[in-house]
């Protein structure tokens, strides 16, 4: 394990490959009964680079009109978000150091041109929680600061297998992915990347 800053966690492989395998079969399935959208920016409508779902008893959602929010049911189908699977739960409990579970489990799908700006994640009204995120797939240039946006920011490379905690200090830290690198996983057949983000919603 890796303190990168004050509350900011990394655990570089923390999934081997078996693992890591056996998660992606899992997203599958959550997927094909929770499919992928496109996240549009509120206010300006414009999409996000990434392909989006989530599983648990809240999802985070953003579209033009009533922008970034929980709700209980996916924005196309209107149905519950599948639930959150064992094996995630477990990593939660391994490495948050918090009492309670995960409400929200945020399913990002980058293709290998994607990434996603500088941002904090503060939709949630639990900050005392920290946010536990898991990469699957090529490796990407995360990009984290401090929790004012021109922070010094710091780059790391995060790789297939990788857990990221922000919490305590880190909680509200400023975060992006630069870049996706292609070609650096067979994890994932068509290439691209996939990020797990698990968060309580409520205190
Ligand atoms: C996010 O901040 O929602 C995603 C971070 C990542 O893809 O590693
Ligand atoms: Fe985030």
């Amino acid at each position: 394990m890796l303190e990168i800053s004050s509350g900011i966690r990394h655990f570089p492989g923390y999934l081997d490959r078996f693992h890591q395998e056996a998660m992606v079969e899992t997203i599958r399935e959550i997927v094909s009964a929770a499919p992928l959208f496109t996240p549009v920016m509120p206010g300006t409508g414009k999409p996000m680079s990434v392909r989006m779902s989530n599983c648990g008893e809240l999802g985070w959602v953003t579209d033009k009109d009533r922008g970034y929010r929980y709700q209980p049911v996916h924005p196309l189908i209107g149905e519950p978000w599948p639930p959150i699977p064992p094996e995630l739960l477990d990593i939660w409990t391994a490495v948050s150091g918090y009492p309670l579970p995960p409400q929200a489990c945020l399913i990002n799908f980058y293709s290998d041109d994607a990434k996603m700006g500088l941002h904090q994640d503060k939709d949630e009204q639990d900050l005392k929680a920290p946010v536990v995120s898991i990469s699957l797939g090529n490796s990407c240039l995360f990009r984290i600061g401090g929790t004012a946006r021109n922070d010094r920011t710091q780059s790391l490379k995060l790789s297939s297998g990788d857990v990221i905690v922000l919490g305590g200090e880190g909680r509200l830290c400023f975060h992006g992915v630069d870049r996706i690198y292609p070609a650096t996983s067979t994890l994932l057949k068509s290439g691209g990347r996939i990020n797990l983000t698990l968060r309580r919603v409520t205190p």
